[in-house]
C-alpha cells in the first residue's frame, strides 16, 4: 500500500511523463522539444505553477478507458515572464498526438478564463493532430470553447500563438484569432484541409510543407507573423514579444530605460532620401536610425514587403511603428499591405501602443488584379483603423504622400495628435507625371513640342505642389523638420501626447470593411 505522498508522486511522475518515454524520445529526434521543456524554457526559472496536471479524460469508447495519463495531452498554467504575470497552455503530443480532448479543452479554458480574470496575457503553445478522434463531438465542442474565449479575450488581453507541430482542420481557427502566429520552420504547419483532402477534391498535388509550413503562412498567406528557426528561437521571441506589450487593455506596455539620448540626432538621415524621386531607399534604414539603440522588432516581415510593422521603443516606450517601404513595390498600397497595416494598427490601439507612421507612399497600387481583388474595402480597412485608433499617432511624411493613400496613413484629418514632414516631401492629389498628363492632356497632344513643353509643365507643378508647404500652410502638417531631427520629435510628440484622452462614439462595434 503506497503512502499518500508516495500516491501523489507517483501520479506527478506519470503526468510529467506524458505519452512514455519512446514517444518522448521520438519527439525529441524530430527536433522538437517536448511540451514541459518548451514550458520551462517560456517561463523565469522556477516560476511556472502547473494547473490540472491531474485531470484525465472521460472517455470509455475504443478502449480509452484504460489510458488513462494525467494531465491528458496538455500542460496548462501560470508563471512569470521578464517578472511579469502570463497564463500559457502547452499541447503534449506525445499524449495522443496532443489531440484536444473535452477535459484538456476544458483545461484550456480555464487559463483562458483566469487570463482574461486577471488581465495577464495568454500564450498558446500548439502541438496537435487536432479533435482527439475518439471524443467526437465532445472534442468540436472543445475547440468551440477555445474559439469563444479567444474572440472574448481579443483587445482585452494579448493572446500569442506558437505553432511547433501540426496544427490542422477546424482547430487553426484559434491561433487565427489570437494576435500573432509564430512558427516553426520544418516542424510545424497549418491547414484546413491536408494534402489527401485537396488531392481527392481538386486533385491539386501539394506537400504538407508548401501548404502550410513556416514560410507559405509568413510569406503567401500572411497567416502567420513570424518564422523562427527552431523551437527555442521561438520561446525566446515569444518572450521578447511580451516585452513590448501591456498586460492587458488597460494597462501600458512596460517602459524600458535607455541610455540613446532622446535628443540624438543622426545626419545620414538628411540624405537618406535619394535626389530623384524615382529611386528608393530603404525605409528600415530610418526605423533602425531613430529607434532606440537602434532596435526594432519587425512583425510580418516576410509578408506585404511594401509596408513595414513592428514595435521598437522611443525614449522607452514602446511604440507600433507603420511605415511604407520605397524599396518594395515603390511602397504603393495593395491589398495585403493594407490588411497587414490594418490589423496592426488595430493591435496597437486595442493595446494603448502609440503609433508612429512614416510616410512615403505614391498612392493605391493600380491594376485590374487589385481591383478584382477588392483594394476598396480592403485599403478601406487601413483607413478604418488609422481613422478609429485613439491611441497617440505621430506621423512623419519623408517623401510621397499622393492621393487617397495620403489621407490614410495618419492624416492630420484621421486625428492624428503630431504631422510632421521632412524637407522634400511632396504631398499632392498624385505625382507631377500624372498630373499634367490630366490637366493638360488636351493642349499637349498633338502639340509639335509635347515633350518639351510635358517637362516644363511638370516641373512647375512639382515647384506648386510637390513640397511639404501647401500643407504646412494649412496646419496639416504641424512643423516641417530637418531629417537628423526626426527621434527627437517624435519622442517629444509622444511625450506631448503622454496624457491623452480620445475615445469614439458609444457604439456597440463597429462594421470595419471586412
Ligand atoms: C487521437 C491522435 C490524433 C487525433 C494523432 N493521434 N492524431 N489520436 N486523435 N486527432 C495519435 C496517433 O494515433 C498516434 O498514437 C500519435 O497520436 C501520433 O500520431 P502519428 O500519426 O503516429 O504521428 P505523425 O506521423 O507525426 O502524424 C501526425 C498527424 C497524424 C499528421 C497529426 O497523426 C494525423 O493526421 N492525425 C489526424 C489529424 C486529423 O485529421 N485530425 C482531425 C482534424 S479535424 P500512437 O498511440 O500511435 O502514438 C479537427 C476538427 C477540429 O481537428 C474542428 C474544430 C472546429
Amino acid at each position: 500500500m503506497k503512502t499518500s505522498a508516495e500516491k501523489l508522486a507517483d501520479l506527478e511522475r506519470r503526468a510529467e511523463l506524458g505519452g512514455g518515454e519512446d514517444r518522448l524520445a521520438r519527439h525529441r529526434e524530430a527536433g522538437k522539444m517536448t511540451a514541459r521543456e518548451r514550458v520551462d524554457a517560456l517561463f523565469d526559472p522556477g516560476t511556472f505553477e502547473e494547473l490540472d496536471k491531474l485531470v484525465t479524460h472521460r472517455c470509455l469508447d475504443f478502449g480509452m478507458q484504460d489510458q488513462l495519463v494525467p494531465g491528458d495531452g496538455v500542460v496548462s498554467g501560470h508563471g512569470k515572464v521578464d517578472g511579469r504575470q502570463v497564463y500559457a497552455f502547452a499541447q503534449d503530443f506525445t499524449v495522443f498526438g496532443g489531440s484536444l480532448s473535452e477535459t484538456n479543452a476544458a483545461k484550456i479554458c480555464k487559463v483562458m478564463d483566469l487570463a482574461m480574470r486577471m488581465g495577464a496575457p495568454i500564450v498558446g503553445l500548439n502541438d496537435s493532430g487536432g479533435a482527439r478522434i475518439q471524443e467526437g463531438v465532445m472534442s468540436l465542442g472543445g475547440y468551440a470553447d477555445i474559439f469563444l474565449r479567444n474572440t472574448l479575450a481579443s483587445g482585452v488581453v494579448p493572446q500569442i500563438s506558437a505553432i511547433m507541430g501540426p496544427c490542422a482542420g477546424g482547430a487553426v481557427y484559434s491561433p487565427a484569432i489570437t494576435d500573432f502566429n509564430i512558427m516553426v520552420k520544418g516542424t510545424s504547419y497549418m491547414f484546413v484541409t491536408g494534402p489527401d483532402v485537396i488531392k481527392t477534391v481538386t486533385h491539386e498535388d501539394v506537400t504538407k510543407e508548401d501548404l502550410g509550413g513556416a514560410m507559405t503562412h509568413n510569406q503567401k498567406s500572411g497567416v502567420a507573423h513570424f518564422a523562427v528557426e527552431n523551437d527555442r528561437e521561438c520561446l525566446a521571441l515569444i518572450r521578447e514579444l511580451l516585452g513590448f506589450l501591456p498586460a492587458n487593455n488597460l494597462d501600458d506596455a512596460p517602459r524600458v530605460a535607455t541610455e540613446d539620448p532622446a535628443d540624438r540626432e543622426d545626419a545620414s538621415l538628411d540624405t537618406l532620401v535619394p535626389a530623384s524621386p524615382y529611386q528608393p531607399y530603404d525605409m528600415l534604414d530610418l526605423i533602425h536610425t531613430i529607434a532606440d539603440d537602434g532596435y526594432f522588432l519587425e512583425v510580418h516581415r516576410h509578408y506585404a514587403a511594401n509596408i513595414i510593422v513592428g514595435f521598437a521603443r522611443m525614449g522607452g516606450r514602446s511604440v507600433g511603428i507603420v511605415a511604407n517601404q520605397p524599396a518594395h513595390l515603390a511602397g504603393t498600397l495593395d491589398i495585403d499591405a493594407s490588411v497587414k497595416g490594418a490589423r496592426f494598427v488595430r493591435f496597437c490601439d486595442a493595446f494603448n501602443i502609440p503609433l508612429v507612421t512614416i510616410e512615403d507612399v505614391p498612392g493605391f497600387l493600380p491594376g485590374t488584379v487589385q481591383e478584382f481583388g477588392g483594394i476598396i474595402r480592403h485599403g478601406a480597412k487601413l483607413l478604418y483603423a488609422f481613422a478609429e485608433a485613439t491611441v497617440p499617432k505621430v506621423t512623419v511624411i519623408t517623401r510621397k504622400a499622393y492621393g487617397g493613400a495620403y489621407c490614410v496613413m495618419a492624416s492630420k484629418h484621421i486625428r492624428t495628435d503630431f504631422n510632421y514632414a521632412w524637407p522634400m516631401a511632396e504631398i499632392a492629389v498624385m505625382g507631377p507625371e500624372g498630373a499634367v498628363n490630366i490637366l493638360y492632356r488636351r493642349e499637349l497632344d498633338g502639340s509639335p513640342d509635347a515633350a518639351a513643353r510635358r517637362a516644363e509643365k511638370t516641373s512647375e507643378f512639382r515647384e506648386a505642389f510637390a513640397n511639404p508647404y501647401v500643407a504646412a500652410s494649412r496646419g496639416f502638417i504641424d512643423e516641417v523638420i530637418r531629417p537628423r531631427q526626426t527621434r527627437r520629435k517624435i519622442i517629444s510628440a509622444l511625450e506631448g501626447c503622454s496624457a491623452k484622452r480620445a475615445s469614439n462614439p458609444p457604439k456597440k462595434h463597429g462594421n470595419i470593411p471586412l
